[in-house]
């Protein structure tokens, strides 16, 4: 038989049999909730339903991921009850469906609503309440909020307590705490995960566990084990921090021909010393120069500053001269304007922080993103390379970002949670490759360009492995099997992502999910018994 045939009979008599199943399925979820006062029929969607598409699309945020190839979930149900949750995974067990968890949707690779074999999407879209206790400085999530629900929740209570997460507000809670959750006061108060103090979960077994009764490894690896993993983390309860009234923001743009190759060179030796209460990052891409055709390169630093101008402009003066900060450049405002400031909402009112359909770009509705650590200054030569891979055709739409590390993150040891990237780096890099949905078709000649370039950054960046940051999920590094989730081959990628946290990750996921229930490309693998 020819290979095309077994492909189309293979695929054939699964469409026929996940079919069969899905019937049995839906029957399954309904008696498995029937005494329930809030019915599980009322949140499914199955293709028959007119609201599918656009309950499917809804958080969709990398648009490579939304063409009518990618393969599509059997089913979506968005739980508002508990017991729907544990409907979704006592009948997907039964019959053989994987499950994807959605919180925001903002998985780089799409993995929480993209699968190749038969599944189910269970998108956390409505348990999103937000409890927050400003007077005991604590907080519970939902995890399918997102931040700016949360951050509008704070906003509402003090102007002076805030949460050290990142300044895009479409990210959901849930995806961005189970990988660490990084943003402007982590070099003060740590990532988000630092910050975590309880949370409710869901086993493989429907159990509801809390800290107390999941116990403290299990605690240990949803704190930055990667999402979609270990169960379904339903709420968390967090430690709120404190900001002054008033943070200054800058940002300030130099092109090659103003000096910009010199100052990000130098940035790298002064930015990972700044005192903590500052957050410092530049990021680099082409332009066309004032100069008729031209093209430069644009290096444009940013900063956010835990308090006024007046202690700032002193404090840059001696830190980083070269880059003339002027009291003109800085803005003061408040934590949540800074948000807005940074997420490049600045003009609109508070309310777009509720507004999970706001699309915000990483460089093109689609996407390729990769990252790295670096340990040592990458020397001047090379940034010049970097600059000539940038004015290469297919990265018109592509960004290079450098974050600065340092203060908090250098205190915390590297197995404190599963995310272990902490001393000894200066900053992470960020890179991204964007282009227009209707180029999906030319995907590969911008994926191409950013993988070429990860390739030339090897020598720069941190070696034995090559660290990578779980959040910006990047299926190049090493995916697991299909199904057949294999140690050997998991610690590939998971020594890039956890360095040597993967073996106890491994561990916790072979005593809460032995049979592998909870798993996609990049899910911790159990060991075999
Ligand atoms: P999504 O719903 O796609 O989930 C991501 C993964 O977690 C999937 O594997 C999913 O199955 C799993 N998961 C989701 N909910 C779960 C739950 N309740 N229980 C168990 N598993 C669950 N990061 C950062 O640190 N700082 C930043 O500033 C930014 N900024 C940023 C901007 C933009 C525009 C994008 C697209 C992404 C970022 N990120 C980021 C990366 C972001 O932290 C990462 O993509 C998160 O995983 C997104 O979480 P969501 O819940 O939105 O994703």
């Amino acid at each position: 038989m020819s290979p095309f045939l077994l492909l189309v009979l293979v695929s054939l008599s699964w469409a026929i049999s996940a079919n069969a199943h899905e019937n049995d399925f839906l029957h399954c979820l309904s008696s498995f909730h029937s005494k329930d006062t809030s019915p599980i029929s009322k949140v499914i969607y199955t293709p028959n339903n007119s609201s599918y598409s656009s309950v499917l699309e809804s958080s969709i945020q990398n648009l490579r991921f939304s063409e009518p190839t990618t393969p599509k979930p059997l089913i979506i149900i968005t739980p508002k009850h508990t017991s729907h949750i544990q409907a979704s995974i006592h009948c997907s067990r039964k019959y053989g469906f994987q499950i994807r968890i959605r919180s925001g949707g903002h998985d780089f690779e799409g993995l929480s609503y993209v699968s190749h074999v038969p599944f189910i999407i269970v998108d956390l879209v409505n348990f999103r309440s937000v409890d927050i206790d400003d007077k005991n400085k604590v907080a519970w999530i939902q995890s399918g909020a997102i931040l700016g629900e949360f951050y509008y929740g704070i906003a509402q209570k003090s102007r002076t307590l805030a949460f050290p997460a990142g300044v895009c507000h479409t990210v959901g809670i849930g995806g961005y705490f189970s990988g660490g959750g990084y943003g402007l006061l982590f070099r003060k108060y740590g990532l988000a995960v630092d910050n975590i103090i309880d949370a409710l979960f869901i086993d493989v077994n429907g159990r509801i566990l809390d800290r107390e009764s999941m116990g403290e490894d299990l605690f240990w690896a949803i704190r930055g084990g990667g999402g979609g993993s270990f169960g379904i983390v339903l709420a968390w309860k967090v430690k709120l921090v404190s900001v002054p009234a008033t943070v200054t923001v800058f940002r300030i743009s130099r092109t090659l021909e103003q000096n910009a190759t010199k100052l990000v060179h130098r940035w790298q030796y002064v930015a990972h010393k700044l005192p903590d209460d500052m957050f410092s990052a530049v990021t680099m891409r082409r332009v066309n120069s004032s100069q008729d055709g031209k093209r430069t390169i644009l290096a444009s630093f940013s900063s956010f500053f835990l308090g006024g101008i007046d202690e700032l402009i002193p404090l840059m003066q001696e830190r980083f001269p070269e880059l003339g900060l002027v009291k003109e450049d800085c803005t003061e405002m408040s934590w949540i304007e800074s948000i807005l400031y940074f997420g490049q909402i600045q003009n609109k009112s508070l309310d777009i922080l509720l507004d999970r359909s706001y699309k915000t770009t990483l460089n093109g509705p689609s996407f390729k993103t990769k990252s790295d650590y670096v340990k040592k200054p990458i020397p001047e030569t090379a940034l010049e390379e970097i600059w000539s891979k940038l004015y290469e055709e297919d990265a018109e739409s592509a960004v290079i970002g450098f974050i600065a590390y340092g203060g908090k993150m250098d205190e915390i040891t590297e197995s404190a949670t599963p995310f272990p990237h902490r001393a000894g780096n200066l900053y992470k890099i960020v890179y991204t490759v964007g282009w227009q949905q209707e180029d999906n078709i030319k995907s590969r000649r911008y994926i191409t360009w950013i993988r070429k370039l990860y390739s030339f950054m090897n020598s720069f960046v941190s070696k034995s492995p090559r660290q990578a940051y779980i959040n910006y999920r990047d299926n190049d590094i090493g995916v697991n099997n299909k199904g057949n989730t294999s140690y050997v081959q998991a610690r590939i990628w998971g020594r890039k992502y956890f360095k040597n946290n993967f073996d106890k990750l491994v561990q916790v996921k072979t005593i809460i999910d032995p049979e592998n229930f909870f798993k996609h490309e990049q899910s911790i693998p159990p060991l075999l018994s």
